[in-house]
């Protein structure tokens, strides 16, 4: 499902500058405390125990793992690198992106790099990318040799880098689940596994939203990365936490809003982190000076209506049955295979039932956490509440 970045109430707006953000990556004074799981991490990392994060769409996980590399800032042996799978579709796209990564990390500089390159890449003829700013852009593309490829010297090369110089590496890998999608699958995840186990400089952060394909992964028995490290399922940030940041935010402002109001936001947004920001920026951008429920109520209202066209054309991407099981779950339905519940919503049969949750999940509406239901996007629950069903939601 599309989340709209950037959406802002269309206001004659003052030369200001908002004190939330929205779809980039958090942390230090945007971000809220999670302090706990901070601590938790950080303990892990130092440990060598690779941990595995998983939480739906925009909780907050890219923040948290940054969140905590700022917090061992002052660890010097202790070094971050950056890996996101999302565009890699290959084995050889990920070990280029996975050396890039490495040797930016535990190199500072650009000669320290190339010297880096030098020394340890084996196997493959490496060609090296700088960008305009040669200490931030740094690419990495490999010429493998026909027949024998190097893999492992390659997949190891985190923990030579690491051993050689002394320091502990954590290789942080966002959206791991598209592991999944790479031409071998699983022979490629055999590999890393074995090669990851022998390391001893390098743990690894990996986290994913796509929580089905996650499970799958690291905690099917047949699976190479089956108790592969510690799984953790990132909670939302508590709702006082939220109350106490929102009022705080606007305070830097020199704006202000009653404990209740700013309560209801995180309480109206499910608690969820993206869009508890986005619900506060709109309710800021409204705020001369004082906050109210009104204005929050207005800034709500400006979202739904915004959000309308790509809502609309969600939901015409939903199966009637589908759109059926979304009114029963809004009803306060929680047994959804009941005679009743099927015949009064139209679910057609138990078995239809598991495909529609299935197909829910797949489209990123539903996530389904245990013995709960999450909404992905609480606006679109919101819209199909008050926009689209509005008064008709309970006659069924
Ligand atoms: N600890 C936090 N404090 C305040 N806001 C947060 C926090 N974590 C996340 N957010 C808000 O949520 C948004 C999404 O966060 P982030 O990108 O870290 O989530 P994610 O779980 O990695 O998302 P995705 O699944 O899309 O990769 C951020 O842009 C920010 O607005
Ligand atoms: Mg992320």
């Amino acid at each position: 499902m599309m989340l709209l970045t950037n959406v802002l109430p269309s206001l004659a707006m003052e030369p200001e500058v908002s004190p939330f953000m929205l779809g980039k990556v958090v942390s230090g004074s945007l971000f809220v405390d999670r302090e706990d799981i901070r601590k938790r991490l950080a303990t892990n990392f130092r440990s060598g125990i690779s941990t595995v994060l998983i939480s739906p769409r925009r909780w907050g996980k890219s923040s948290l793992v940054r969140q905590v590399s700022i917090d061992m800032e002052k660890e010097k042996d202790v070094r971050f690198a950056w890996i996101d799978l999302f565009h890699v579709r290959t084995e050889e796209e990920f070990m280029e992106r996975m050396s890039e990564a490495v040797i930016k990390a535990l190199g500072r500089t650009m000669e320290e790099r190339m010297a880096d390159v030098k020394e340890f890449i084996r196997g493959v003829v490496p060609q090296i990318g700088f960008g305009v700013d040669p200490q931030s852009e740094f690419t990495l593309k490999f010429t493998w040799p026909p027949g024998k490829r190097n893999i492992k010297e390659i997949l190891d090369l985190p923990e030579r880098m690491a051993k050689a110089k002394k320091l502990r590496l954590v290789l942080c890998i966002d959206e791991f689940q598209n592991i999944a999608q790479l031409p071998d699958p699983l022979g490629f995840q055999k590999l890393l596994r074995a090669s990851w186990q022998q390391q001893e400089h390098v743990c690894h952060a990996i986290y994913g939203s796509k929580r089905h394909m996650m499970v799958e992964l690291f905690r099917k028995q047949s699976m190479p990365f089956y108790r592969f490290g510690e799984v953790i399922f990132l909670d939302k940030i508590p709702r006082a936490d939220w109350t106490r940041f929102i009022q705080a935010r606007f305070a830097f402002t020199k704006k202000s809003l009653p404990t209740g109001v700013a309560e209801g936001i995180a309480a109206r947004m499910l608690d969820h982190s993206y869009h508890v920001q986005l619900l506060s920026h709109a309710a800021w951008m409204y705020t001369r000076k004082k906050c109210d429920q009104a204005v929050v109520d207005r800034a709500l209202e400006d979202l739904l209506d915004q959000h309308g066209i790509l809502y609309h054309r969600l939901v015409d991407e939903l199966t009637t049955p589908q759109l059926n099981y979304l009114r029963a779950l809004l009803n306060g339905v929680t047994r959804f295979t009941t005679t009743e519940n099927i015949r009064r919503f139209d679910l057609g049969s138990s078995a239809n039932v598991k495909r529609i949750t299935a197909a829910l999940e797949k489209k990123e509406v539903l996530d389904f956490v245990g013995e709960e239901t999450e909404w992905i996007d609480p606006l679109f629950k919101i819209w199909l509440e008050e926009r689209y069903w509005g008064s008709r939601l309970a006659m069924v």
